[in-house]
């Protein structure tokens, strides 16, 4: 990873401004979810703004320049448009570069950890040289703001990274393992009833419709429960088949959906408290953008270093899951 680097939308939504709006306190989101604040984007700042944003720094921290991309690839479930163009076409315009494959994928907030996992493919297979990597969410624009058991826990912002061909070990990603179960596709879901599964009878029937169905839906304790599991057998599992320790980790950066979950995991893992990065209680969950905005907070406040072993740990909807073993080579 020759970079990283994030876009935090300006708008300081506190959990004190939720009080107004529906029947919780910042209490009762501070002891259950450890979120204070997130930030929501601007009505004319789309998530692929967010990711332009994110991504021109990402490929300036690279010591590159546009033209030296190859490739790019946005992970989003809050695109600007429901099926095209995607985000990573409406970035790559943004950012200046013409006749470039790109393309989104839906991994929820596994998002990053899965792109990952294409663009280490996709390089090692010598098809790119340069991958621009984003994880961009307008979280803000799919949340029902009348059911306080999701809308309290997420944000927007995003995250960016440029991928390199390297030849040199310690610079590499060491490995991605990724997976996915669909029998908990219920778990979290957007059933957003516009898209495909609108049946072509239904379509004349608009009371069927309903604008609330295209909001985020969570089934928040048995999600909970999973993710923990999940999370830990992940890293269990890549440390395991990569034969490194605990101990070698400098950061364990898992996604950041809830600060109980980070550290019943941390506590599973026996990963010292000092390496587990948290940003959960600043942006809350911004799904595929999460991961890249706690390791951007980490290099901006100059502890994360070129490098640092580092390992990551995601879980979404779908469900989906994955964990990386890499080395961070930014400046
Ligand atoms: O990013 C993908 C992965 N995401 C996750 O892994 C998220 C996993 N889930 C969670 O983080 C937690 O389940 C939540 C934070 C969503 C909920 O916390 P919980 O401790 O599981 O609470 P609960 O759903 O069991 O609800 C407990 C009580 C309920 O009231 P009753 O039925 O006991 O009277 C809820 O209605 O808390 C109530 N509640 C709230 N109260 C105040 C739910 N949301 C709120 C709220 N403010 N915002």
């Amino acid at each position: 990873m020759k970079s990283i680097a994030s876009y935090v939308p300006k708008n300081c939504i506190t959990n004190k401004d939720f009080e107004r709006i529906i029947d919780t306190s910042d209490e009762w989101i501070t002891k259950r979810t450890g979120i204070k604040t997130r930030y929501f984007a601007d009505n004319n700042e789309d998530s692929s703004e967010l990711g332009v944003k994110a991504a021109n720094l990402a490929i300036s921290r690279a010591g590159i320049k546009v033209d030296d991309i190859d490739l790019v690839i946005c992970a989003t479930l809050s695109p600007d448009y429901l099926s095209m163009p995607s985000n990573a076409c409406l970035i790559s315009n943004r950012l200046g570069i013409e006749n470039k494959p790109a393309f989104d994928i839906a991994a929820a907030c596994s998002g990053f950890v899965y792109l990952l996992s294409l663009a280490k493919s996709f390089i090692e297979s010598n098809a790119y040289n340069n991958i621009l990597i984003v994880g961009a969410e307008k979280f803000s624009s799919i949340l029902d703001f009348s059911d306080r058991s999701t809308c309290i826990l997420f944000g927007d912002g995003a995250g960016a990274a440029v991928i390199g061909a390297t030849n040199n070990e310690n610079e590499r990603i060491i490995d991605v393992n990724i997976s996915a179960n669909g029998k908990y596709n219920d778990f979290l879901m957007t059933p957003r009833s516009l898209g495909s599964n609108l049946n072509f009878s239904s379509e004349f029937d608009v009371s069927n419709i309903q604008a609330t169905q295209s909001y985020v839906k969570m089934k928040g304790n048995e999600t909970f429960k999973i993710a923990v599991k999940t999370l830990a057998n992940d890293v269990e599992e890549i440390l395991a088949r990569n034969n490194i320790n605990i101990n070698d980790i400098k950061y364990f950066i898992p996604h950041q959906a809830n600060l109980r979950i980070i550290n019943a995991v941390g506590d599973i893992i026996g990963i010292d408290n000092s390496k587990v990065v948290v940003t959960v209680n600043k942006y809350g969950n911004t799904s595929s953008a999460s991961i890249p905005m706690a390791m951007d907070d980490i290099y901006k406040d100059g502890r994360l270093k070129k490098g640092d072993l580092l390992l990551l740990d995601a879980f979404g909807g779908g469900l989906t899951w994955g964990s990386s073993l890499l080395y961070f080579n930014g400046e």
